[in-house]
């Protein structure tokens, strides 16, 4: 339901900036998207490493309590409004020089869709965390940690080189 009404605010947001913002503006929320993808990103690749070693302390530790602080101020500090933020620019970049046509950008739309459903996966674990509630072995969260980079090397492929 709250992811829901994010992507409705986004849309509206987006349709908003559509109507606003002039098309020269192009190159100004490609770097705006690019920034914002980077800290995306840099928070996925290290919130499962989080996991890793949180897995490795005992629940209720000085040390899980620590863990659960860091995962929570990734996630709400940088993860979250970087996704928001990416979404915005890159629907916004789709929409104006794309019309939303081209076969690469429907394959890199299908997979963001994939990577924000990890991104709620993730969010889901730091609750599950922060409750000590975490079934996950530590090796589960290592493989996890493969996902949102293997995704990010084909999303930059098809975005760059535009296979098709
Ligand atoms: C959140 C949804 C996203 C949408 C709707 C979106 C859409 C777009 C669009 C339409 C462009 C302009 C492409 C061009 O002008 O040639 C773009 C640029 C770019 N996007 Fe995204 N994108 C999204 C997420 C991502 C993610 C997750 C990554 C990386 C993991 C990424 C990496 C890039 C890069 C590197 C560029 C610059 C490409 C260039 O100018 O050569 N985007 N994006």
């Amino acid at each position: 339901m709250r992811a829901a009404v994010s992507l409705g605010i986004v849309a509206v947001i987006c349709a908003l900036l559509v109507v606003v913002t002039p098309p020269a503006w192009a190159l100004w929320i490609k770097a705006l998207h690019v920034v914002a993808v980077i800290s995306w990103m840099a928070g996925m690749l290290y919130l499962p490493r989080l996991f890793v070693y949180h897995c490795g302390v005992v629940p209720g530790s000085e040390a899980s309590e620590t863990f659960k602080v860091m995962e929570r101020k990734l996630l709400r500090a940088i993860i979250n409004p970087a996704m928001v933020v990416a979404w915005i620019a890159g629907l916004w970049l789709a929409w104006t020089s794309f019309r939303f046509q081209g076969g690469w950008l429907h394959a890199k739309l299908a997979l963001v869709l994939v990577l924000s459903g990890l991104h709620g996966y993730y969010s889901a674990a730091v609750r599950a965390f922060a409750e000590n509630r975490n079934l996950k072995s530590a090796r589960f969260w290592r493989v996890m940690n493969e996902a949102p980079a293997v995704i990010m090397v084909i999303v930059v492929i098809l975005v760059v080189v535009k296979p098709f």
